[in-house]
């Protein structure tokens, strides 16, 4: 039985992977009411834009169709505050992603009092990276075990030659 609760689903989602779908629904069954949100970490270079990763993240969730999926611009702590949201739940595969996620928790929370609750991925995810996925794409590999079809669709048609 899902806690009646509005949570964030934060990531950069570049792209969405099959790994992020399946703790988003994870989290659809345990809080009930999910709010996606794409946002941009300053340290990172994206292949995909912001719109674009949004619209990937609202083709690949059509499947859940109570899975609001937004923007996020400005600081996590911020949009939270702002929608009233008082827990983020994010994805864990291994023990270098719980070392930056508790740094993320630790400062979400003294902002603005967030809570973080990070659900270890499913075994069958564990592996799955979009950072090697963009690397396999750019190479004409085949991700397609991985990633929804959409994304290699608007992969292919971004950076397809003329
Ligand atoms: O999936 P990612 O790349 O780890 O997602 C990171 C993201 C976008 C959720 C994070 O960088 C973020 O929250 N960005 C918004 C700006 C912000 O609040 N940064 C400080 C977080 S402590």
């Amino acid at each position: 039985m899902a806690l009646p609760m509005r949570v964030l689903c934060p990531g950069s989602f570049d792209p969405i992977t099959f790994g992020h779908m399946d703790v988003i629904r994870r989290a659809v069954e345990l809080f009930g009411d999910v709010l996606v949100g794409v946002g941009n970490n300053g340290q990172k270079k994206y292949m995909f834009d912001l719109e674009e990763r949004v619209e990937l993240a609202r083709q690949a969730l059509v499947a859940l169709p109570s899975v609001q999926i937004e923007p996020i611009e400005g600081l996590l702590a911020d949009y939270c505050d702002s929608r009233d949201i008082r827990v983020v739940v994010k994805g864990l595969r291994f023990g270098s992603d719980f070392d930056f996620e508790l740094q993320m928790a630790h400062m979400n929370n003294s902002l603005s009092g967030l809570e973080t609750v990070l659900l270890p991925a499913a075994v069958e995810h564990v592996t799955i990276s979009s950072t090697v996925l963009r690397e396999v794409l750019r190479y004409g590999g085949d991700v397609s075990q991985y990633v929804p079809p959409v994304v290699i669709e608007t992969f292919n048609s971004k950076f397809s030659q003329p």
